[in-house]
């Protein structure tokens, strides 16, 4: 028996809400790009809940600086560009903390349907950002940096698959409802 694309969204829906890493979905049709979806390790990571739907993520942001990723976001947003960038939050605490964003938008031009899928990192309260020169960081420091750079990557390659995941639900959902 074939699922209904609404059920298999409903499948979809429950294991990426446990996946051990964040996710967030934002309408990209509505005014403001309200987020549609967000997951336990988000909720986790920023300390709201489900309040945080019907919002902008920048909200996060609060009274902190964050032009330049801003407009890199919004570029990337307007030519379909995938985009990694660090952006300098606030959890629902009050704590700083950085905040690498792994952004896609995924079009349906057929259907008239736009989303985009976020992946999120925490990064800290601090980022290193000291350039890597062998001659002045220490051994120890050079094996953090590598050690943080490893899992960086593993991040990375895990976000991605979530958003092919979400990408093949979203062109089935296309096609079966052109069909
Ligand atoms: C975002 N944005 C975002 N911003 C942020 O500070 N922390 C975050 O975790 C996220 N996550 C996120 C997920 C998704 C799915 C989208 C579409 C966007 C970025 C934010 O919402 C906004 O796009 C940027 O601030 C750039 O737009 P403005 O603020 O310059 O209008």
């Amino acid at each position: 028996m074939v699922d209904r694309p609404e059920d298999q969204f409903g499948l979809l829906r429950e294991r990426l809400q446990r996946l051990p890493f964040a996710l967030s979905v934002s309408d990209m049709d509505q005014p403001d790009h309200p987020l549609i979806f967000v997951n336990d390790a988000f909720k986790h990571m920023t300390g709201y809940g489900d309040e945080m739907l019907g919002l902008n993520c920048r909200f996060l942001q609060g009274d902190l600086e964050n032009d330049r990723a801003r407009a890199e976001i919004r570029n990337a947003l307007e030519t379909d560009r995938r985009v990694q960038v660090v952006l300098h939050n606030r959890r629902k605490s009050g704590e700083e903390f950085y905040n690498m964003l792994l952004l896609e938008r995924l079009q349906s031009p057929e259907m008239g349907v736009s989303i985009a899928v976020g992946s999120q990192f925490d990064l800290g309260a601090e980022i290193d950002d000291t350039p890597q020169d062998s001659s002045t960081s220490g051994v120890a420091s050079r094996a953090r940096q590598n050690a943080v750079a490893i899992s960086l990557e593993r991040r990375r390659v895990m976000a991605d698959a979530a958003i092919r995941m979400i990408k093949s639900w979203f062109i089935l959902n296309a096609v079966t409802d052109q069909s």
